[in-house]
């Protein structure tokens, strides 16, 4: 019998209920899947044909230990999506390579701890005006992002405290302009299952005022199904081959990853002051994929992963 993990955190040990009935679905295809806790001392990860992250949500305080952990099972078995994926995709640097290959991104400011800058020069890094957003490089669920007023000194000066917090903790910072459309029009994401386009949600407000600590591994979610237009997903099809394409030029992409399409891909556009999209983020490794937005979005997954785990189509 084909043996499928699912990976979750220790928060969630039966998967987040979006991709609960995913587990029936695979059975369904003669496969068993199992949703399995990633820093779970005790798994055999060899017993499985498939390793499949999902929910694993809780690593971004954990970076290093989450990519050893990827590193451990990718020796053992089939992970997806694969390692050389996992590596580029859980640092949001990757929007900067995109951004270099002709990908539209949210124009951000990329604030390095080794650069050790100070206060004053983290001020002049910053929008002179509007709203802006301070968050991490490596991120998850919203958490440690915060939304500012540029021209408010008291405000400003709470940004300043976030990033320098988020730079002593030897992170990645973006600052970024708030885009207004995020809360009249709304973030779209729109996901893929291996290449091929399968349903689009729309995402409310995420930010309400300066980064405060929340409990659990993301802040709740407002989402609605949508028909996206043809542009934007035409659009995120592009993202994605581009990725696909600068991930196959990678060194460590040469044995370790499958070249394949991604199994599953999530591509989340904003539109700028002008009313163009642009990319947020591409999600390849732990996206929510909201299946129950949309009709056959589970039937989708569970081909896609029975398939990887090499059970052909019924
Ligand atoms: N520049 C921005 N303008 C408006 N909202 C933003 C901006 N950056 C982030 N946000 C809000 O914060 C949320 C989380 O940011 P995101 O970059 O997607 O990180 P995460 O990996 O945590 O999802 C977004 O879904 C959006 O609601
Ligand atoms: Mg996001």
């Amino acid at each position: 019998m084909t043996r499928i993990a699912l990976v979750t955190c220790s928060r969630l040990p039966d998967l987040d209920p979006e991709d609960t009935p995913l587990l029936a679905a695979i059975a369904a295809r003669g496969a068993t899947a199992d949703a399995v806790v990633w820093d779970d001392p005790t798994v055999r990860w060899e017993d499985y044909d498939l390793v499949v992250v999902r929910s694993a949500w809780d690593y971004a305080q954990r970076h290093d230990e989450f990519l050893a952990w990827a590193e451990r099972v990718s020796v053992v078995t089939h992970l997806a999506n694969p390692l050389p994926v996992i590596v580029w995709n859980t640092d949001k640097h990757y929007l900067r390579e995109l951004e270099s290959a002709g990908v539209r991104i949210v124009p951000t400011q990329w604030l390095e701890p080794e650069r050790h800058l100070s206060s004053r020069a983290l001020h002049t890094r910053f929008p002179a005006h509007g709203e802006m957003v301070i968050k991490p490089a490596v991120s998850a669920g919203s958490l440690d992002a915060g939304r500012y007023t540029a021209i408010d000194a008291q405000s400003r000066g709470l940004a300043i405290a976030h990033a320098r917090r988020l730079l002593g903790e030897n992170r990645t910072v973006m600052a970024q302009r708030y885009l207004a459309s995020v809360d009249t029009v709304g973030e779209r994401a729109h996901v893929f299952v291996s290449g091929e386009y399968s349903h689009s949600v729309r995402k409310g407000a995420m930010l309400d005022g300066p980064d405060v600590a929340v409990e659990g591994m993301y802040k709740e979610e407002s989402i609605s199904a949508i028909e996206a237009p043809a542009e934007e997903v035409e659009m995120a099809h592009d993202v994605i081959a581009t990725a696909r394409r600068l991930l196959d030029a990678r060194p460590d992409a040469a044995g370790a990853d499958d070249h394949q399409p991604f199994l599953y891909a999530r591509v989340d556009v904003v539109s700028d002051d002008d009313g163009r999209p642009v990319l947020m983020e591409l999600e390849l490794v732990e996206p929510s994929l909201f299946p129950s937005f949309a009709e056959g979005a589970v039937d989708r997954l569970a081909d896609a992963i029975v398939a990887r785990a090499g059970i052909p189509a019924s």
